[in-house]
């Protein structure tokens, strides 16, 4: 089964709380998402492996180290996910981006898949993809069926905010993915809203409604 990993970091969680404030406009809320994305891929990057180089200092020789492993791939799940994407570029600025429009039904809460575009060697990177919202867990279950569909073997999942039933539907469904939040909250509501949540996080991004 896949592991979640709620990153406790001192400053997402700080911004986490600004982010759930209804009170934070759509400026805010956005440069907060993107910030709390960049430290969220700090986190998850930890561990990628590393191997040793010689580099040419102005004195001398010395030992250095760089990125060894597979390439980087970011996938947002559209459009929420969009605003994660800056914030993780600035610290790894080569990853290739693909994108997976998907949309939640608001009467069946089903996904509805409507766009797809990927790198042609999505099989030889190592995907993060990314959603604020892990809710029914629907979308990012499609997400990533459609994403393995068409080549990925190897991928994580990071969002902010995930309900319980979320997470359980991702273990089920791809035990091999991995899951990252800020947050692992209470339960969804009746119209399958995160509580407490922060509310429609598309809306907040793009001040839509
Ligand atoms: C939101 C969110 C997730 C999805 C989560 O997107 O960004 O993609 O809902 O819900 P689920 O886990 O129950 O599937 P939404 O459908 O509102 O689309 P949007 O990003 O275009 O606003
Ligand atoms: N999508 C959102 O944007 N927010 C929720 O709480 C659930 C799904």
């Amino acid at each position: 089964m896949g592991q979640v990993k709620v990153l406790n970091h001192p400053l997402i969680q700080h911004k986490l709380t600004f982010i759930r404030d209804y009170k934070t406009g759509t400026k805010a809320f956005r440069e907060l998402v993107d910030e709390v994305a960049a430290l969220m891929a700090f986190e998850i990057t930890r561990e990628l492996p590393l191997e040793e180089i010689e580099v040419e200092t102005p004195v001398t020789i010395a030992k250095a180290y760089q990125l060894s492993g597979k390439k980087l791939g970011i996938v947002p799940i559209l459009r929420a996910g969009l605003g994660m994407v800056d914030g993780m570029l600035n610290l790894i600025p080569a990853a290739k981006v693909g994108h997976v429009g998907l949309y939640r039904d608001p009467e069946t809460l089903m996904p509805v898949e409507y766009y797809v575009k990927l790198p042609s060697d999505i099989h030889e990177r190592e995907l993060i993809v990314v959603d604020p919202m892990l809710a029914t867990g629907g979308s990012a279950s499609a997400a990533i069926t459609s994403l393995k569909e068409r080549g990925a073997v190897n991928m994580k999942l990071m969002c902010l905010i995930a309900a319980p039933e979320g997470v359980k539907q991702i273990q089920d469904d791809h035990p091999d993915v991995d899951i990252y939040l800020a947050a692992l909250d209470e339960k969804l509501d009746e119209k399958g809203y995160i509580v407490p949540g922060l509310g429609d996080a598309g809306d907040r991004l793009f001040g839509t409604k």
